[in-house]
Order: structure tokens, then sequence, then C-alpha cells
């Protein structure tokens, strides 16, 4: 198979679909592998790199979507790049169909495969092609905080972990998935007295018992919330209920109650946020104040650190890609569901059903196309 990297071209997307480790494997395994010109420079690898791995350059992303019999990417495909897309094309990448219907629309006309990182499942009912932006955002949460926290950017100058004499910053995280999980365990790496709240007790069960004394565990009610957002330095906001928008469960009047210049990430704004005055912000200007508190609601942070972020995604979708280049779309699918799960449109048909329910668009079933 002709495996092609085109560069992202979404604004401030600096991450790249294969890495030249990924790049060697697929040559390894027979395939041609060609990269756009400097693709890789945003996640510091050079062209050089996919060279040396067997891959071939090519200047232009129109010759690597004319030439390519898969297309692998990290961000939805952009309008000008939709028009490249061909019949009988695959694309993997992450697409998040739902809320996108001009995007729907184009790879529906387009006739192309595209299999979405972001539906792809594992045998535990996780998403494994997100689970590692999870952990990027959850490790960056509290390093970010902490920036936050200084002065001179407005927070309250508490120092993470104190000094002797001085105690550390109190941070709060409310919700114990994947992002809350990283995030708790990088804050008490700092030094911070850390409560984790979720509202499920398997996952606070699972928490302490993996965790024991790192930082502690609450039950997410209002009550405990309330009791604890009057003592947070910070506040990391980590829930998720998967298909619904975040809920608000920190609000405007909760800040008069909260100490001043503390630090509020918004890990979930691209949820919607669920502190109330969350607005998602860029990397280029990433806190703002809202009544004595200041937000960081950065909806895409693994950007900031985008070489991490990039080999991250590509040990995730490594195997994957290679299954579809070695099989074909249609034996990778029809040997893995979890990948099938990823089939959200094929030949003019969109085949994931939350998708066609959130847009009014009908459905084919994924199963009755795979081999
Ligand atoms: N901003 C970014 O760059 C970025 C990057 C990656 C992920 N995210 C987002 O971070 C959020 C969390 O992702 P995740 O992978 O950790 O999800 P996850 O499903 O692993 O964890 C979510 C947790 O929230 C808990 N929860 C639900 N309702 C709650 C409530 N009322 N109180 C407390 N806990 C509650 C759930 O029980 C679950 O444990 C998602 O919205 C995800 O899209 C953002």
């Amino acid at each position: 198979m002709k495996i092609g990297c085109p560069t992202e071209i979404k604004p401030q997307e600096f991450r790249v679909g294969l890495t030249p480790n990924a790049a060697k494997e697929a040559v390894m395994h027979g395939h041609d592998v060609i990269v756009q010109k400097g693709a890789g420079v945003g996640a510091g690898f050079a062209d050089a790199d996919y060279t040396a791995a067997g891959a071939t350059i090519i200047d232009t992303a129109e010759e690597i979507f004319a030439s390519a019999d898969m297309i692998v990417k990290v961000k939805e495909p952009q309008a000008a790049e939709r028009k490249r897309l061909r019949e009988g094309q695959l694309l993997f990448t992450y697409l998040h169909l739902a809320p996108d219907p001009a995007q729907t629309k184009d790879l529906i006309a387009s006739g192309c495969t595209a299999i979405a990182y972001e539906t792809v499942t594992d045998n535990r009912g996780g998403l494994p092609l997100l689970a590692p932006m999870s952990e990027v955002a959850g490790r960056l949460a509290p390093q970010v905080g902490a920036w936050t926290l200084q002065k001179a950017n407005g927070g309250r100058g508490v120092l993470m972990g104190g000094v002797p004499g001085v105690g550390p910053a109190k941070v709060l995280v409310i919700g114990g998935g994947v992002v809350g999980t990283h995030a708790a365990r990088i804050a008490a790496g700092m030094g911070a007295e850390v409560t984790v709240l979720d509202r499920s007790l398997d996952r606070l069960r699972y928490l302490d018992d993996v965790f024991g004394s790192v930082f502690r565990t609450g039950y997410s009610s209002q009550g405990l919330l309330d009791e604890h957002l009057a003592q947070a330095d910070m506040v990391i906001g980590a829930v998720l209920i998967p298909g619904a928008a975040a809920p608000k469960l920190v609000r405007r009047e909760h800040f008069a109650m909260m100490k001043p210049g503390a630090a509020l990430v918004d890990v979930a704004i691209d949820q919607g946020g669920c502190f109330e005055t969350s607005k998602a912000t860029t990397h280029a200007e990433p806190i703002y104040e809202v009544d004595g508190i200041m937000h960081y609601c950065v909806a895409n942070m693994p950007g900031a650190v985008a070489r991490t972020s990039t080999i991250a995604l590509g040990n995730a979708t490594m195997p994957f890609m290679l299954a579809l280049a070695d099989k074909g779309w249609k034996q990778a699918c029809a040997d893995d569901r979890h990948l099938l799960n990823g089939l959200n449109v094929h030949a003019g048909k969109l085949t994931y059903k939350a998708v066609g329910e959130a847009l009014g668009i009908d459905t084919v079933e994924a199963a009755s196309l795979a081999a």
C-alpha cells in the first residue's frame, strides 16, 4: 500500500500523523511511505529522519493526496484537504463528525473510507486512540496550572510544593478518569496536596487501591465540592459524561468563597467545560480572569507539547495503521471489531450510528461492509 502523510494545516497544529519510527515499521512491512516536505518539523522530526526510515519526501499535499492509498493524519481534514480525497481512498485520523455537518457531508461526497481515531475501542471499554491525548492533557494540567498560579500571571502566588515551613498548594481534581488520574499524579509529584473527586465509586476504589496515600479521593457531591473549592489554590476540571456536554459543576457564585487568584484549569473545555465561566482559549492567549479567579481553558492542550503528543499518538495508532495497510481496511476491520468501530464513512454512506443520529443522516451498519 502507498501510505501518505501530509503536513497538518489546521491553525496551531504542530503534530504529524506518522513518526519516522512508524514510517520505518510500515516500510519494513513492504509498504511505500510518502511524507510531505516539512510535515514533521513542528514535532521535531526532520525530513532526513523520514528518508532514513525509508520514506520518500514529496513537495506538496496535492501529490500526497493524489497518489496515496491511505492518508494518515492527526486532525480532521480541512475543507481544502476534503476536496482532494477520492473514491476508494482510506483516511485514518481524528474526525469528530457529530458536531461537524460540513465535514461529514464532504467525506460522504468524496466516496472515501474514513476511520476515526476517536471511535476505535478496546477490550476494556476504553478509547485507545483518545487515551494518549488525555494522558498528555492530564499531565500538562498541573504544569500550566502552576504557571497560572504565579503572581505575574495574575495568580495567587503559591508554589506547588511549598518550601520547608510553608505548606504546599491545595489542588482539587474534579473527575478521576484518564485526565484526572494523570493530573493528580503529577500535581502530587510536584509536592501539592491533592484531592480527586469522582462520581464512580468503582473508579474511586481503583484510585485508592493503586495510588494509596499519594492523593486523597472523595465522592463528587455538591457539598464536598463546595468544601474543597473554598480551600483550593488550583482546580482541575476533568469530568466527562460520554456523548454529553460537560456538567457545569463550578458556578460563578462559587468564586466569592474561593481564594483570590486561585487557578482553574478546565481540561473538559473541549466538551463545553465544567466551570460556568469557561470559554475556550488558545496557546497564544491561554488565560483570563473572572472575579479574581484565573482561568486556563485551552481546547487543544496536547498541541503545547507536540513532540510528546505525536510520539504518544503514533505508539497508539501504529498497530491499527499497520493492520489497515497489511490487510486492507475490509479484512482488518473484519478481523478486529474494535477497529471496525472506527469506521465512520464508506463509499458515500455514513456508518456510525451516533453521528447519524446527531446529524439526522441515515446510516448503514458498519459490520455489513467489512469482509
Ligand atoms: N483540553 C484538551 O486538550 C483535552 C485533551 C484530552 C482530553 N480532554 C477532555 O478531558 C475530559 C476528560 O477526559 P478523560 O479521558 O479523562 O475521560 P474519562 O471518561 O476517562 O474520565 C471522566 C471521569 O469523569 C467522571 N465524572 C463524570 N461526572 C462527574 C461528576 N459530576 N463529578 C466528578 N466526576 C465525574 C467519570 O466518572 C470519569 O471517571 C474530556 O472532556 C476530554 O474530552 C481535553
